[in-house]
C-alpha cells in the first residue's frame, strides 16, 4: 500500500477546543431551552460530539446522511440524500451541525429539505467556511473559522475516508 501523504497542521486541538467553545456559547445564547442537533454524516460526527457536550443545556440529536460531489457520485450541485431523520422536525428549534461549507450546494439543499418540516426555528453551525469557493449563497449562523481554499482533513473530514480520526484539522499535501 502506498505511503499516505503528509498533514501540514492548520488548525490545532487546542484552538479548535476554544473556538467550539465559543460557538457553543453564541449559539446558548440565542436558544436556551432544548436544541435539537441535526449532523451531517460522516464528517461532522467529531465536531457534533464537542458541540454537543459543550452546549450544556438540553439537546438532542438526529443525523442524515447526502452524497455530495466531492465522493464522485453526482454532479456538482447534486446533492441526494442517502440517509433521513429519524423523528420529525415540527415545533423544534433546530440546528444543522456542518464540518465544512464549500459551493454551499449541500446546505442549500439541506435548508431547503428541512425548512419544510415546519421547524420553530432553524440554524446552522458550521466549524470550516471555505467563502472563496461558494457557488449559491447560504446564510451561516455559525462559523468556526473561515480559512482559505485549501483540502482539508481531520477532526472528522477524511480525504478518501482517512485521516477523519486526526484531531487537529491539517492540510494533506499535494491536494488542492
Ligand atoms: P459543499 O456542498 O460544496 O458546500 O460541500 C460540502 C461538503 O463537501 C462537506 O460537507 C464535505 O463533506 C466536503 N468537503 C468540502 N471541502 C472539503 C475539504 O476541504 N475536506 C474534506 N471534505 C470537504
Ligand atoms: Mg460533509
Amino acid at each position: 500500500m502506498p505511503a499516505l501523504p503528509d498533514v501540514r497542521i492548520l488548525l490545532t486541538a487546542d484552538e479548535i477546543h476554544t473556538r467550539v467553545a465559543a460557538m457553543a456559547a453564541a449559539i446558548r445564547h440565542d436558544i436556551r431551552g432544548d436544541l435539537h442537533l441535526i449532523a451531517v454524516l460522516k464528517g461532522a460526527f467529531v465536531f457534533l460530539a464537542d458541540l454537543a457536550r459543550a452546549l450544556g443545556g438540553p439537546v438532542s440529536l438526529d443525523f442524515l446522511a447526502v452524497s455530495s460531489y466531492a465522493d464522485g457520485a453526482t454532479a456538482p450541485g447534486q446533492v441526494r440524500l442517502l440517509k433521513d431523520l429519524d423523528s420529525p422536525l415540527e415545533d423544534r428549534d433546530v440546528l444543522i451541525v456542518e464540518d465544512i461549507i464549500d459551493t454551499g450546494f449541500t446546505l442549500t439543499y439541506l435548508r431547503g429539505l428541512l425548512g419544510v418540516r415546519r421547524p420553530r426555528s432553524l440554524r446552522t453551525a458550521a466549524l470550516l467556511n471555505k467563502p472563496s469557493r461558494r457557488r449559491v449563497p447560504v446564510p451561516i449562523d455559525y462559523i468556526g473559522f473561515d480559512i482559505e481554499d485549501r483540502f482539508v482533513v481531520g477532526y472528522g473530514l477524511d480525504w478518501g475516508e482517512r485521516y477523519r480520526e486526526l484531531p487537529y484539522i491539517g492540510v494533506v499535501d499535494h491536494v488542492r
